[in-house]
C-alpha cells in the first residue's frame, strides 16, 4: 500500500476538442484530466489548485470514503467549495478496485471540462491473465456553449425543464464536428462485459452495451482480426432532446489500433466475414457477479417520489417528495451534522438513516424521462426495475443474485429498488447525474 499524490490544476483554457474552440475548463491544461490510477489498498492524494475565477471541488465518484466522508468532495454536503485561487488536499484510502472517475461537484463544471477516469487496480483481480493491455474509454456529451450561459436558460421558464441538446458526443475528449465518416460502419466486434462500478461480473458477450451518465464497465476485446484498426462507436441515446441532435453529431468514432497499423489502412470491420451477426444488446439485468451475492433483508423502506414541475415562477425543477433541493453552500450538511443540527429545512432533503440498517430505497419516478440516480459513499444491489412507477413490484425483484452499483437508471415513468447497508457514517448524496 502507497500514496499515490496527484496535483490537479483546474484552469480556464480555449480549446478545441471536436475541431469548435470554445473557453472551457481544463486540468491540469488537458482534457479529460489526468488518468488517476492506484492499487487497492493505496491512499489518494488530490491537491487541487483551484486556477478558476470560481469556485469549484473535485469529487472522487464511486469511492466509498470510508472514515473521511469530508473529503467527498460535494459543496453544500460535505466541504466548501474550493475558492479561488486556493488550494484543497483530499486524501483518503481506496480499499476497493474498478472503473471509476472524478469531476467537479459544482455548479455544471464537469459539464465544461472538469472530469476525468480514476482506475483502482487489484491485484488479485480474477480477469487479470485474460487481458494484455488497458485502454480507459471516456464519453460524454458535448455542448459549444459553456454551462454558465447554458443553466440560467435552463432555469429559466423558456425551457419548461427541457435539458439543452449537446452540439457532439466526444470519447476520451475527442471527435470530429460535422464529419461524414462518422456515420460509416456498422458491424459489430464482440466484447465481454467482466465489471460494472466496481464489482467484477460473470464474462458475458455483447456487441453493445447501454450506458448512462456516471457508468462504468470494463470490457475485454479481443483483437483477433485481420486488420490493423478496430473501430469503437458510441451513439447518443436521443429520446430525452426536445430538438434533435443533428444526426452525424449523435453518432461518435474512434479506433483502437495496433502500434505498426499503417493510418492510411482503413480496412474495417467489412473485413472479416462473421460480422453480419446481429448485435446484442446488453441487458443490465442479465449481469451476474463474479461471487454470489448473499443479500441481508431489508430493515427500513425509503420511498421516494421524483418529480418536475414548475414553481411560482414559472421554472420546471425537480422534486424529491415534492421538496427541491436547494444548496447551502455557506453551511454544509456534514458541519450541521458535527455540530448537531437534527433538525433539517425542508429543501435540503435530509433523511436521517440509522447505522448498519438494511435500507430499500424505492425510487418512483413520474417524469417522462428515465434518470441515473447515483448513491454517494455506497454501493447497491439493484434489485429491480420496472416500468409501472406508481406500483413498483417487490415480488418480482432479484434477491438471489443481483448486481451491485453505484449509478442506476429509473425508467420513465417507472420506479427501482436499490438496497444498500448503511454501515458508512457521513453525508451522502443521491441524485440524478443529469447535470
Ligand atoms: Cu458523480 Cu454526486 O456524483
Amino acid at each position: 500500500d502507497s500514496k499515490k499524490v496527484y496535483n490537479l490544476t483546474i484552469s480556464e483554457e480555449k480549446l478545441a476538442p471536436d475541431g469548435f474552440t470554445r473557453e472551457m475548463f481544463a486540468i491540469n491544461g488537458q482534457f479529460p484530466g489526468p488518468l488517476v490510477e492506484v492499487n487497492k489498498g493505496d491512499t489518494l492524494v488530490f491537491n487541487v489548485y483551484n486556477d478558476l475565477n470560481d469556485e469549484t471541488s473535485i469529487h472522487s465518484h464511486g469511492m466509498f470514503q470510508r472514515g473521511t466522508p469530508w473529503y467527498d468532495g460535494v459543496p453544500g454536503h460535505t466541504q466548501c467549495g474550493i475558492p479561488s485561487k486556493k488550494t484543497f488536499t483530499y486524501e483518503f484510502k481506496v480499499d476497493q478496485s474498478g472503473t471509476y472517475w472524478y469531476h467537479s461537484h459544482s455548479k455544471a463544471q464537469y459539464i465544461d471540462g472538469i472530469v476525468g477516469p480514476l482506475i483502482a487496480h487489484d491485484p488479485d483481480d480474477p480477469y487479470l491473465e485474460e487481458y494484455d493491455e488497458e485502454i480507459v474509454v471516456l464519453l460524454q456529451d458535448w455542448y459549444h456553449t459553456d454551462a454558465k450561459t447554458l443553466l440560467p436558460q435552463f432555469l429559466s421558464p423558456v425551457s419548461q425543464g427541457n435539458e439543452p441538446t449537446p452540439d457532439n458526443g466526444l470519447i476520451n475528449g475527442k471527435n470530429s464536428y460535422n464529419c461524414s465518416w462518422a456515420s460509416e460502419g456498422s458491424n459489430c466486434h464482440p466484447m465481454d462485459v467482466i465489471e460494472v462500478e466496481g464489482m467484477m461480473t460473470k464474462r458475458q458477450t455483447i456487441h453493445r452495451l447501454p450506458i448512462n451518465i456516471a457508468q462504468r464497465y470494463s470490457v475485454i476485446v479481443t483483437a483477433d482480426k485481420p486488420i490493423g484498426k478496430y473501430w469503437m462507436r458510441a451513439e447518443m441515446e436521443t429520446a430525452c432532446f426536445a430538438n434533435e441532435p443533428n444526426t452525424l453529431n449523435s453518432l461518435v468514432k474512434a479506433t483502437v489500433k495496433y502500434e505498426d497499423c499503417d493510418d492510411n489502412d482503413n480496412t474495417n470491420s467489412t473485413a472479416w466475414t462473421d460480422s453480419q451477426e446481429t448485435c446484442i444488446d446488453l441487458d443490465t439485468s442479465s449481469l451476474i457477479p463474479y461471487q454470489e451475492q448473499t443479500i441481508p433483508n431489508v430493515d427500513y423502506k425509503l420511498t421516494l417520489n421524483v418529480s418536475f414541475y414548475p414553481d411560482a415562477t414559472g421554472v420546471v425543477i425537480a422534486h424529491i417528495n415534492d421538496s427541491s433541493y436547494v444548496i447551502n453552500e455557506q453551511y454544509p450538511t456534514l458541519q450541521k451534522v458535527y455540530d448537531n443540527v437534527t433538525k433539517f429545512a425542508t429543501d435540503q432533503n435530509v433523511y436521517i438513516i440509522d447505522k448498519d440498517e438494511v435500507v430499500d430505497i424505492i425510487l418512483l419516478n413520474s417524469d417522462t424521462g428515465e434518470h441515473p440516480f447515483h448513491l454517494h459513499g455506497h454501493v447497491f444491489w439493484l434489485l429491480g426495475v420496472g416500468k409501472n412507477g406508481t406500483s413498483p413490484d417487490y415480488d418480482s425483484v432479484n434477491t438471489k443474485n443481483p448486481i451491485q452499483r453505484d449509478t442506476a437508471s429509473v425508467p420513465a415513468g417507472g420506479w427501482l429498488i436499490a438496497r444498500f447497508v448503511s454501515d458508512n457514517p457521513g453525508v451522502w448524496g443521491y441524485h440524478c447525474h443529469i447535470e
